[in-house]
This record gives C-alpha cells, sequence and structure tokens, in this order.
C-alpha cells in the first residue's frame, strides 16, 4: 500500500505517514484524501473570515476599557457608547453569527484532525487561550447582554445608556475578587488568541493569494511549534503585558468609581447579578 507523507497541522508537532489519495477507499474523507482537502479547507476558511469579523468588534469593544486607563469612567463611557452605536445595529453579523461560526468550524476542524490522525494536539497558547475563553466568554454574554434586556422590575429592560460602564464599576467595587478575575481573564485569553491567530490568518492569506494553501492546513516549516517566528511571538508577549497592564489602570479606576452608583441603579444591577446566577452562570 503506497504511503503519502502528510504535514499535519503545527500544533501536532510531528509527520504522520498517512495513506496516499489512491489508496484511500472510494468516498472516504482522510486529511490525505482531496474530499478530506476541501473540507479542511473549507472549516479554515470558514474558521479564519468568521475571526476576522468577529475582531472587528473585539477592537472597537475593547477600546472603552483602555480608555477608562486615560480617562477614567466618563472618556470610558463615551467611547463604549460610541462603539454600541457602530456594532449594535449589526449585532447578529458582526458578534453572534461570526461566533457560532468560528466556534463551530475550529471544534469540527480540531475533532475531525484528532480522530483521522488519532493523536491529541501539543497544547500551545493558541489552543489553549481558544477553549478557556468559552468559559469566560458565555457568562460574559449572558449576565452583560441577554440578563438587561429582562423587561420585568426591577431591571426594566436596561437601556445602552443605563448599562455599560457604570455596572462594570458597581461589579468590579462590590465583587472586586470575582470581577477582576473575570475581566481580566477575558482580555487575558482573547487578546493572546487573537492576536496569535491573526498572525495565522495573515499567512494563511498569504497562501492563499501565492496558490500554495496545503490542506486547509496553517502549516508553516522552519518556524516554531506554533507556526509563528520567535521574534513575532516575543512582541505578541510585550503587546500583550503592555495591554493587560493598561486595562488593569482602568479597571482599578472604575473600581473607585463603583462606589457612587446610586441606590436605584444598584438594585437593578444586584438584580441581573442574582438573574444570571440563577440561570447558572454565577461568576460573571
Ligand atoms: C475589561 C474588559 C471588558 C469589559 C469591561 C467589558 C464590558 C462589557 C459591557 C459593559 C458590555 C455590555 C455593553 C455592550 O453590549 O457593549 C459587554 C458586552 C459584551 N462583551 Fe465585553 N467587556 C470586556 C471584555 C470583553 C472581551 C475580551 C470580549 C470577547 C472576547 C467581550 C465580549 C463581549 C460581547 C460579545 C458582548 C455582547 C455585545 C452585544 O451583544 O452587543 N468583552 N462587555
Ligand atoms: C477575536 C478574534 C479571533 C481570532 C483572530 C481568532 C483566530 C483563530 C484562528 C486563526 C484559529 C485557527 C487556529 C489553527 O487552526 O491553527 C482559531 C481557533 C480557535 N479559536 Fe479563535 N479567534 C478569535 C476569537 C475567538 C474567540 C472569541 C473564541 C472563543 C470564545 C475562540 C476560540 C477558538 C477555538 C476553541 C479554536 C480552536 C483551537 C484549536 O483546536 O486549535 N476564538 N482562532
Amino acid at each position: 500500500m503506497a504511503l503519502a507523507s502528510f504535514t499535519v497541522p503545527s500544533t501536532y508537532r510531528t509527520t504522520l505517514n498517512v495513506m496516499a489519495v489512491s489508496s484511500e477507499p472510494s468516498g472516504a474523507i482522510g486529511p490525505g484524501s482531496k474530499r478530506g482537502g476541501q473540507f479542511l479547507r473549507l472549516l479554515t476558511g470558514v474558521q479564519n473570515a468568521s475571526a476576522l469579523v468577529f475582531s472587528v468588534f473585539l477592537t472597537v469593544h475593547l477600546a472603552s476599557p483602555l480608555a477608562a486607563a486615560v480617562g477614567g469612567i466618563k472618556l470610558a463611557g463615551k467611547t463604549m457608547l460610541i462603539g454600541r452605536d457602530l456594532y449594535l445595529p449589526l449585532e447578529p453579523i458582526l458578534i453572534y453569527a461570526p461566533l457560532a461560526l468560528h466556534l463551530s468550524a475550529s471544534i469540527t476542524k480540531r475533532a475531525y484532525l484528532t480522530l483521522r490522525t488519532r493523536r491529541l494536539p501539543a497544547l500551545t497558547i493558541h489552543l489553549i487561550t481558544g477553549y478557556l475563553l468559552i468559559p469566560f466568554l458565555l457568562p460574559h454574554i449572558v449576565s452583560h447582554r441577554l440578563v438587561p434586556q429582562t423587561p420585568s422590575p426591577p431591571i426594566s429592560s436596561l437601556s445602552p445608556s443605563e448599562f455599560g460602564l457604570e455596572f462594570v464599576a458597581y461589579s468590579l467595587y462590590t465583587r472586586p475578587i470575582t470581577s477582576f478575575f473575570a475581566y481580566l481573564g477575558l482580555v487575558g485569553l482573547a487578546v493572546p488568541h487573537a492576536v496569535l491567530g491573526s498572525m495565522k490568518i495573515v499567512s494563511w492569506i498569504r497562501r492563499l493569494r501565492a496558490g500554495t494553501e496545503p490542506v486547509g492546513v496553517q502549516e508553516t516549516p522552519r518556524r516554531t511549534a506554533a507556526g509563528i517566528p520567535k521574534g513575532r511571538r516575543r512582541s505578541a508577549g510585550w503587546l500583550l503585558f503592555g495591554l493587560l497592564d493598561v486595562v488593569l489602570v482602568g479597571l482599578v479606576r472604575l473600581y473607585w468609581e463603583g462606589a457612587h452608583v446610586s441606590g436605584f441603579m444598584a438594585r437593578r444591577y444586584e438584580e441581573v447579578f442574582a438573574k444570571t446566577a440563577r440561570l447558572g452562570f454565577g461568576l460573571r
């Protein structure tokens, strides 16, 4: 039986021998088969295109905690309102559809490759941050977007101007440990994942334009295990470190503002926490 050398994604850090295309049973979808290659290419396209769309939201969204470091809650609040004017009307196509597509394509591709090669992937920072982000992001969306829309009192459908950085400040002030953990965790996972992911997407676009995309797999020989040159990874590390520091300063400034929330708004925010906990998303 003929054997063909097939280089699996960089995260596997190995070269496996898999059956050559000609020896695949007809209709089989192995990574080395034509259909397998097309399937992986499709998943990679969905994964990368949806990630690019979601990055637009993320960039706008993270501008307000960064602004908090410079101008406190006033500047951060204004930044968030401007950002929300941009992304709220496009919420389904800018946020939820790309997020759902990115996650489903990523998980399908990973499951498929793991099953076909019968090897667990190497634990790269990109992979770890991607999966850890899920339990941070879901409660964030539930508590910051879904529950605040509850029409019954005392929440009474918190409007965009009523629900923003003031809620973040209140949450940091009344629940400092869980709130700092949740916000810093979100940023600390999302930013390296997005930065490393963007580098992979740039390489993918270059290969697409050159017509040298390997079967939907992000392979970059002569580079590091994560498929990204060491120098660029080091710069990304410094970028993350600097960004986290700025976000931390922003959150500390917001924390002090949390003491000034009115009793009326505090009751509504408390119900958001209570309802989020009842739904089973207690952390954030
Ligand atoms: C310090 C960091 C963060 C703070 C203070 C923060 C704060 C907020 C606030 C106040 C909202 C409700 C207002 C709105 O809809 O825009 C919100 C919504 C949201 N946040 Fe964050 N966030 C942070 C980080 C992140 C990160 C890193 C992500 C993504 C990985 C994220 C994803 C979302 C999503 C998807 C929504 C719902 C947006 C919508 O449906 O319109 N957040 N966040
Ligand atoms: C914000 C912009 C984002 C970018 C640029 C991005 C980019 C990428 C890329 C390029 C991959 C493919 C990696 C590969 O095949 O080698 C990937 C995988 C993945 N992403 Fe994202 N992503 C983003 C946001 C997110 C978010 C918000 C989540 C989670 C809620 C997430 C979860 C995952 C997971 C679980 C994987 C699969 C990891 C694996 O099994 O290798 N990503 N991402």
